[in-house]
């Protein structure tokens, strides 16, 4: 992977949202792999002003979420769909009905990891995944001993992820135990994957990922397989590469 050391979070989110504008620039129906959490709000911000102050034709780019929670109510503020929907596609001013979510309905989740599959093999695939890490190493919500060639599916949440997540609701039993996440075999077949990591809590996974043995139990040592891969850090999250 190639490795860049950023000052901060807002370079960081100019330099990933410089070349997310270009891609779109070159390829106006360019297919967008989008992460929720924290992590990624610098790239989404700096597109949105990026585009409020030089604007672009964006109403054909789509794009494709990595996870949404099961069970929890598509109107729910914390649901994957309306954070994305928040953070994502109003301020960028994207075509809402472009933008796909695994759908966490229980009601269809038997079949909705193979049409989610099936959704992104239709639009040519992903052209670049922006990713977060996980403190447990996990990519999307594939968790410790996720199969590298796992596809999207329903898992359980780990307590160590749901206690991280327990800050964007009431209570940490709101937290929602199950999720539905691409696979690590799908995130691997995006064209470029930028993972982004700040702080010194993702000190830890960004080593195991970037430089430790490929392991199932380090779900992020899966980008070694990639041969386009960005990891962008800032000297926090760098501090443990050697
Ligand atoms: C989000 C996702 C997760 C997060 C990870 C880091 O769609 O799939 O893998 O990227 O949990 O979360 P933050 O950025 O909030 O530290």
């Amino acid at each position: 992977a190639e490795v860049i050391i950023v000052k901060n979070e807002s370079a960081a989110g100019e330099l990933v949202a410089r070349s997310i504008r270009a891609l779109i620039v070159g390829k106006l129906d360019a297919v967008l792999g989008l992460a929720t959490g924290s992590t990624p709000s610098p790239i989404y911000r700096a597109l949105a002003r990026s585009f409020m102050e030089r604007p672009i034709d964006v109403s054909r780019v789509r794009g494709f979420a990595l996870d949404e929670y099961v069970g929890m109510p598509a109107e729910h503020p914390q649901s994957y769909r309306a954070v994305i929907t928040r953070e994502v596609v109003e301020p960028l001013g994207l075509t809402p009905g472009n933008i796909h979510v695994p759908n966490g309905d229980l009601s269809t989740i038997q079949t909705a990891g193979l049409d989610y599959e099936h959704a992104i093999v239709e639009a040519g695939g992903v052209d670049v995944q922006i990713l977060g890490i996980g403190r447990t190493g996990h990519l999307g919500f594939n968790e410790p001993g996720s199969s590298f060639a796992s596809t999207t599916r329903v898992k359980t949440l780990t307590e160590a992820t749901r206690a991280d997540n327990a800050r964007f609701f009431d209570s940490p039993a709101d937290v929602p135990v199950q999720c539905i996440t691409q696979g690590l075999g799908t995130i691997l077949r995006a064209r470029h994957l930028i993972l982004l990591a700040l702080g010194q809590t993702k000190a830890d996974a960004i080593a195991a990922a970037v430089e430790g043995p490929i392991t199932a139990s380090q779900p992020g040592s899966a980008i070694q397989f990639h041969a386009h891969v960005t990891v962008i850090v800032d000297e926090a999250a760098a501090s443990k590469l050697t």
